[in-house]
């Protein structure tokens, strides 16, 4: 049985007051979260102050973003030991954000996988076809590029210690989220490719749905077989309808 992630993405959002009570209104609702695991994804500035608010809580941490490189002359960047250094666990690497603004490659995301998992924390490896893309047809080869970058840089047995968080793009922020069939099939079909390589890891991989999940629509999405939690962006920098989804995996 696999225990859904509920992850929350801020992306870049926050003041250090409103970081303050947002934390204080998902610790102070935590307990009636019964089933899900729960993370928040801050951005990095926030990650120390984020660190010593939720330890001791059953809320992880963790970035939205890693180097591929583990240290040395690059200017600007953060090294997954950092990161570790300061308790995170989840990095998510390869939001379609940094792939299509910041102009990440397969390969680079495949690399940004491997330090999150030589550091010991687990990423959350975004994938997911653009609204052109899946008009074309072409949502299946889309996801099974992206994919297979992490698998022949790392092995498949290296998806075991990671979490998958399909994105169809056109559904971020839009407010235009897929319908529960919609997910469920390109869940299926992550699943199904990975059994082709492995069977147990396809078993046991979390598979989480991202792009405009809600309090509203969370429930109907977390009951399909494949959707193992969710990546939430705007709805996670809200505690109540953070928490709301939360508990919408309960059952
Ligand atoms: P959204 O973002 O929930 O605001 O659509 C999801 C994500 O980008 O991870």
């Amino acid at each position: 049985m696999r225990t859904p992630l509920i992850a929350g993405n801020w992306k870049m959002n926050g003041s250090r007051a409103s970081v303050k009570e947002l934390l204080n209104g998902v610790v102070a609702g935590i307990t009636e979260v019964k089933r899900a695991a729960v993370a928040v994804c801050v951005p990095y500035i926030y990650i120390p102050e984020v660190a010593s608010r939720l330890q001791g809580t059953p809320v992880a941490w963790g970035a939205q973003n890693v180097s591929t490189e583990s240290k040395g002359a690059y200017t600007g960047e953060i090294a997954a030991a950092m990161l570790m250094d300061f308790g995170c666990r989840y990095v998510i690497v390869g939001h379609s954000e940094r792939r299509t603004l910041y102009a990440e490659t397969d390969a680079g995301v495949a690399k940004k996988y491997g330090m999150v998992t030589a550091a010991g924390m687990t990423p959350i490896f975004c994938l997911g076809e653009t609204l052109e893309e899946r008009e074309r047809g072409v949502t299946e080869q889309v996801v099974t590029r992206q994919l297979k970058a992490v698998i022949d840089m790392h092995g498949v047995k290296a998806l075991q210690v990671g979490v998958i968080a399909y994105e169809p793009v056109w559904a971020i922020g839009t407010g235009k989220t897929a319908t529960p069939q919609q997910a469920q099939a390109v869940h299926a079909y992550i699943r199904g490719r990975i059994a082709e390589y492995d069977k147990t890891v396809a078993a046991a991989v979390l598979i989480q749905y991202g792009g405009s999940m809600n309090a509203q629509n969370a429930e109907e999405l977390l009951a399909m077989p494949d959707i193992d939690g969710g990546l939430i962006g705007g709805a996670s920098l809200k505690a109540d309808d953070f928490l709301t989804i939360c508990k919408a995996a309960n059952r």
